[in-house]
């Protein structure tokens, strides 16, 4: 993908260059000393019995059979399911305040790729080392690195997730490459009397993915090779505001505005849309919910950019254990567990979730059973970061409130940006 060419590591890894003297508000930070904030809990390592996970809404249905599988193995050290709501933000939020609280019953947390330094530097995860090492061997570079902190790895990846364009293979028999060509091909969509292009675009995380996705695809990005903000740029000007002039125009839906991840999805499988960007659980629901209108006609193709293919936000999630948890040595052997080839078989087969183990994309019988295992592990290999820092709260909140105001066209797209790159500038001061 263009744009990664000129990205150095630093800023290929998406780590924000900030002075990290101290860990941000609140809460019982230990500075980010990992374990230490644990306190007593942390000590004791080789506790068992019965665990919580908490995770967001199961969309894909996945994770109670799961746990059943669990629970039928080890009786004396159970594990329930807390299932938290399907918002990023929402998800977040209950964490810290677990976490704040110390409470010892969110014993196996799923992090987002984006909360891990969060939450290692405030030394709320059990560092995966030592005793409690996990075997990363054979998973995807880019799932190992988002699950780690300052080199020590903090949570077990469990599923990945790259952007990928949804479309109607009845409507367009070739998937656009570029932006524009997609924008060309809306007239198809006027035709139909259905929306054409849309993505997520409420006010949430889900947004900062789509507008760094309209950024990077462009050749811009929010950070540049030095991990400094860099938003001021052409490219990230004409990366936003091509969502910018598509929403003017009606080529995105004025009612997606409101979509987070499941919105968006049900108007695709409704039939009011052309083309999609969604994460791959997608694929499962659009095509085996008795409701879906576009079972026969879904077509998976890489994002769009500007001279050929896009660059996706790196998503997915990884499993963290909290320090305070009591029973460590369970949630151990819970979080490998998660990340067997058998588990990781399942998630993509069950719920369409992307694999956090390399081979799996190879894997001749998965592969004829989901055709676009290697478009996905390409949007995977070629996704960019979101920007690492303890501080990610605060630089996506800079970044939702100035992309939202100018897709709704109520901010200049120059204003907005320039008042992006000043809030992240601030957070590293
Ligand atoms: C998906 C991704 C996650 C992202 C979220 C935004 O769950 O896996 O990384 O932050 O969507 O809504």
């Amino acid at each position: 993908m263009k744009n990664r060419k000129y990205l150095l590591p630093a800023a290929a890894a998406g780590v924000l260059a900030l002075s990290l003297t101290a860990c941000g508000g609140g809460g019982s930070s230990s500075g980010g000393g990992g374990a230490a904030g644990g306190g007593d809990a942390a000590a004791n390592l080789d506790g068992r019995g019965p665990i919580t996970y908490v995770q967001g809404k199961d969309n894909s249905n996945v994770v109670r059979p799961l746990i059943e599988k669990w629970n039928k193995a080890h009786p004396d050290e159970k594990v329930t399911f807390k299932e938290q709501t399907d918002q990023a933000d929402q998800q977040h939020d209950d964490l810290v305040q677990n976490f704040q609280a110390k409470n010892a019953n969110y014993d196996v947390v799923s992090v987002d790729v984006v909360w891990t330094a969060e939450f290692a530097a405030k030394g709320w995860l059990q560092p995966l080392k030592d005793k409690m090492a996990l075997d990363t061997s054979g998973m995807l570079e880019p799932t190992i690195e988002a699950a780690s902190y300052k080199g020590t790895l903090y949570a077990a990846p469990e599923s990945s997730d790259g952007g990928i364009l949804y479309y109607r293979k009845d409507l367009v028999p070739t998937a656009p490459k570029t932006w524009d060509e997609m924008m060309g091909m809306c007239s198809i969509a006027k035709a139909k009397n259905i929306g054409c292009y849309a993505g997520q675009f409420s006010k949430y995380e889900g947004l900062t993915v789509n507008a760094s996705e309209a950024i990077n695809s462009f050749g811009g990005s929010v950070l540049d090779k030095d991990g400094k903000p860099s938003l001021n740029t052409e490219e990230a000007k004409a990366g936003l505001n091509n969502l910018v002039k598509a929403y003017a125009d009606g080529n995105i839906p004025k009612e997606a505005i409101t979509y987070k991840e499941e919105e968006s999805r049900q108007a695709f499988q409704d039939g009011k849309l052309l083309f999609l960007r969604n994460w791959p659980y997608v694929y499962n629901l659009a095509t085996t919910e008795g409701s879906s209108k576009v079972k026969d006609v879904l077509g998976m193709a890489p994002l769009p950019g500007k001279d050929g293919p896009g660059a996706s936000s790196l998503g997915g999630h990884s499993a963290g254990m909290s320090v305070y948890s009591k029973n460590k040595a369970t949630a151990l052997d819970f979080l490998k567990f998660l990340t067997t080839e058998e588990t990781q078989k399942f998630f993509a087969t069950q719920g369409s979730l992307a694999p956090v183990l390399t081979k799996l994309y190879d894997d001749k019988e998965l592969v004829a059973k989901l055709p676009y295992l290697p478009v996905l592990k390409t949007s995977i290999e070629n996704a960019v970061p979101r920007p690492v820092t303890p501080f990610y709260p605060a630089v996506t909140k800079a970044i939702q409130d100035n992309a939202y105001p100018a897709i709704k066209g109520e901010k200049p797209v120059d204003a907005a940006l320039s008042d992006m790159q000043k809030s992240i500038e601030t957070q590293s001061k």
